[in-house]
């Protein structure tokens, strides 16, 4: 996703049937923190706003991508970046095998990738609105799973999916580990802190994160993530996943500077730092942590394939040559080519913090895509 950081106070408002909506989400999360002595983890506010059926930012109608929406992702900026990708698939996908995109959006790669590719296509859609709009633009060539299947052979595909996995957020002062949680304060939806418990203490410690003397060092730990991919794992005889997100490897994305964390809000392409701004009108996201990523793939005894930025990922698989093969005199077509893959590209812009994982089981040759730039040591 790519927009300017901004402030609550400058959005743009939004249209009454828009906020009509976000108020019976409002009274949705008011009967759940009610019956939860007023308090609920990150990771289940999350949930709700985007994902519950019918209210959640993904399960509801808001627009979300391209100018009209909220953010812009990659296949929907420019479809060389589909291309490019149609070609480290291609060199894994063996005949008999398939393709299966989890979170297809707008359905913009699915449309690139048949284009390139013959093999049957499946998706696996969380959100009811977003499969309804695929089927319009996907027609016939694409089948919608209900769930993993239990044996897949191919290449499974995520493009900016596990950032919209619900995270906890984790706080560490000197009186110990805590996990942020929201509650109601004077009718607002507001922070709240409680000792982190369980599976969030037991992450949190492992990071082995040095508290400021003053203050707190705030943070993100995804578990839903990495239990997603042990269950790839597990469905996986042979062929690859590729993850394709903005994050870091761990000693980055817990990096002691980078001390509030990585939340960002997405609405009419502004970023903000305010989750609790109109509930379920705006997408919440928190970077990727691959080495998480990596170490649930070994323990589900896939091999890391690869990891590189989105820009050394995409040159290693042509999309350069892809748009050389375009004819500039029609500039009406190619100039915004160029303007998108520069977008795609420049470590400014997408080319450095998106980065491309593939893991994998049986793939005997290097894969195109990591063929220069591989940094799966850095993981
Ligand atoms: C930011 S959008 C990215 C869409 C598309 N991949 C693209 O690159 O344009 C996130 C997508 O993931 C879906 N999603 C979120 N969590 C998911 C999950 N656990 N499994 C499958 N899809 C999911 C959302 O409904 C949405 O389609």
């Amino acid at each position: 996703m790519t927009a300017s950081r901004t402030t609550a106070q400058t959005l743009p408002l939004p249209d009454d049937a828009a906020l009509a909506a976000s108020r019976r989400l409002l009274d949705r999360l008011a009967a759940e923190l009610a019956a939860n002595g007023n308090w609920i983890p990150f990771t289940r506010y999350l949930e709700l706003v985007l994902h519950e059926p019918g209210l959640g930012y993904y399960a509801a109608g808001a627009r979300k991508f391209g100018a009209g929406g909220d953010f812009v992702t990659a296949p929907e900026l420019s479809p060389l970046f589909g291309r490019a990708l149609a070609r480290q698939v291609a060199q894994v996908l063996q005949p008999g095998d398939a393709l299966l995109e989890f979170g297809a959006g707008s359905g913009a790669l699915a449309g690139q990738l048949l284009g390139e590719l013959d093999c049957p296509y499946f998706i696996l859609e969380t959100s009811a609105d977003l499969r309804e709009r695929q089927r319009q633009r996907l027609g016939e060539r694409v089948q919608w799973l209900e769930r993993m299947p239990q044996r897949f052979r191919g290449v499974m595909l995520a493009n900016e999916v596990v950032d919209a996995m619900p995270v906890h957020a984790v706080a560490w002062r000197g009186d110990g580990i805590f996990e942020r949680g929201v509650c109601a304060n004077e009718g607002q939806l507001a922070w709240s802190l409680r000792p982190a418990e369980g599976a969030v203490l037991a992450a949190a410690r492992t990071l082995a994160i040095e508290p400021p003397t003053s203050g707190a060092y705030e943070s993100e730990i995804g578990l839903i993530a990495p239990t997603w991919i042990r269950l790839l794992a597990r469905a996986l005889e042979r062929g690859a996943i590729l993850v394709a997100d903005y994050g870091f490897p761990a000693r980055e994305y817990y990096h002691p500077q980078r001390s509030t964390g990585t939340l960002a809000c997405h609405y009419r392409h502004r970023v903000h730092g305010d989750p609790f701004y109109l509930p379920g009108l705006q997408d919440i996201t928190a970077h990727v942590d691959f080495s998480a990523l990596a170490r649930a793939a070994g323990a589900g005894g896939l091999d890391v394939l690869g990891y590189a930025s989105q820009a050394q990922f995409l040159i290693n698989c042509g999309i350069t040559k892809l748009l050389e093969k375009e004819d500039p005199a029609d500039t009406k077509r190619y100039l915004p080519l160029v303007s998108a893959v520069q977008t795609l590209l420049a470590p400014s812009e997408m080319g450095e913090l998106f980065k491309f994982l593939a893991l994998g089981r049986g793939v005997g040759a290097p894969l195109l895509g990591f063929a220069s730039g591989n940094r799966a040591h850095a993981l």
